[in-house]
């Protein structure tokens, strides 16, 4: 049986990166599902469409063509032919993401997407919705969280490099993110009933990997 291990929490608490090395190190298939709808985003925006505007997103969805592939264990997007993994990160297409992502459309559009690699695969999915709805039997769950001004000041040291950011432009940007993600009305940002809580603001990122590579192994003993 495959395992199914789901990471989810608010932007910038490090779910990647650590969803990234405990995969390499325990061998599973890292997915990161919020690349889904920032590629929705992304290909919203370069047809010169606003992400705000439903029903013009919606009618962009039919024969949208979406596709996760591994090379070297590294997770690639692609978007109608083209890889925009590199593409999709930056600040417009990360706000962009949040607001295609609040309609029920979208989600629907990627869930199968979502279900399909976890169904195939020893996993480790990460997003906003996996322990609670794309992935709820998951035998692992964990909400991996930290402050908000924690989660900017890791942002701002990640991008400091980059003209014109500042660590108060990151903090607004991910509060509005926050207050987006957990209040829509379909699939909010929520911790599971049986999702271990994880809240790594005094952790260093090592502490966390470890941790995570730990619970992985009782799960595995656990599930035989
Ligand atoms: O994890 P991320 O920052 O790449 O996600 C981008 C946006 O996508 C985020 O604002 C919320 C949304 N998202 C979601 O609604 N559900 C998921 N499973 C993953 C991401």
């Amino acid at each position: 049986m495959n395992i199914n291990v789901a990471i989810d929490g608010p932007a910038g608490a490090g779910k990647s990166s650590i969803a990234k090395a405990v995969a390499k190190s325990t061998g599973y298939i890292y997915a990161d599902t919020g690349a889904l709808y920032r590629s929705v985003a992304y290909y919203t925006i370069n047809k010169g469409i606003s992400p705000s505007d439903k029903a013009a997103v919606v009618s962009l969805l039919d024969g949208l063509e979406i596709k996760l592939e591994y090379i070297d264990g590294q997770q690639r997007v692609i978007v109608a032919g083209e890889d925009v993994s590199d593409k999709i990160r930056t600040p417009e297409v990360s706000m962009g993401a949040s607001v295609v992502s609040a309609i029920p459309e979208v989600r629907e559009f990627l869930f199968d997407l979502q279900k399909k690699i976890a169904s195939e695969n020893n996993i480790i999915m990460d997003g906003r919705d996996i322990g609670t709805v794309v992935l709820p039997e998951a035998q692992l769950k964990i909400f991996l969280t930290a402050s908000a001004e924690e989660r900017a000041r890791r942002r701002f040291a990640e991008l400091k490099e980059t003209e014109g950011i500042t660590f108060e432009n990151i903090l607004e940007d991910i509060i509005r993110r926050d207050e987006n993600d957990m209040n829509r009305t379909v699939s909010p940002l929520k911790q599971a009933d049986d999702a271990i809580l994880v809240d790594t603001t005094k952790m260093t990122i090592d502490e966390v990997i470890a941790l995570l590579e730990k619970m992985i192994r009782e799960t595995e003993e656990r599930v035989g």
